[in-house]
């Protein structure tokens, strides 16, 4: 069973999950513990986006969260929780990308949740939530795949 609580108030527990998970260490190659400071092999604005990614999931996996934490509906709760944490895997694949090509998650405060609120207001229930959120996922998939085809 893995502390949570431990886990994010302490690296070395951190280092211990990612062992035993079979990852190595994704900081040793940033920060110099093991080997040599890699350089960022992607440009700032490259990485200003892949930090956005990251922030963005971030922002998901917290809203999921917190409606799992806040609905009455048992399996709602459920489901909400599942994506709360599929969405925080997806923010920590981002991170590990960042850090494997020797850069450090940059502080974004734009994610896909506010440019969608930006553009269509607040959802102002559970159901606009979960509507949104549908329309949302269908579409980052086909962003993803236009991304992959964007020239260097
Ligand atoms: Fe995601």
């Amino acid at each position: 069973m893995v502390d949570i609580l431990a886990a994010s108030n302490s690296r070395r527990t951190i280092d211990t999950l990612a062992e035993s998970n079979g990852h190595h260490d994704p900081f040793a190659a940033s920060n110099g513990d093991h080997e040599s400071p890699k350089q960022l092999e992607i440009t700032e604005n490259e990485l200003w986006l892949l930090s956005y990614y990251r922030e963005s999931e971030l922002a998901g996996s917290l809203l999921m969260g917190r409606l799992a934490r806040e609905t009455d509906d048992d399996d709602l709760r459920v489901r909400l929780t599942e994506h709360c944490a599929e969405e925080a895997r997806h923010a920590w694949a981002w991170t590990e990308t960042i850090l494997k090509v020797g850069g450090m998650p940059k502080r974004v405060s734009e994610t896909y949740q506010s440019r969608y609120h930006a553009a269509v207001g607040n959802p102002s229930n559970l159901l606009e939530v979960l509507a949104l959120t549908q329309i949302f996922e269908r579409r980052v998939v086909r962003h993803f795949r236009a991304h992959l085809s964007w020239p260097d």
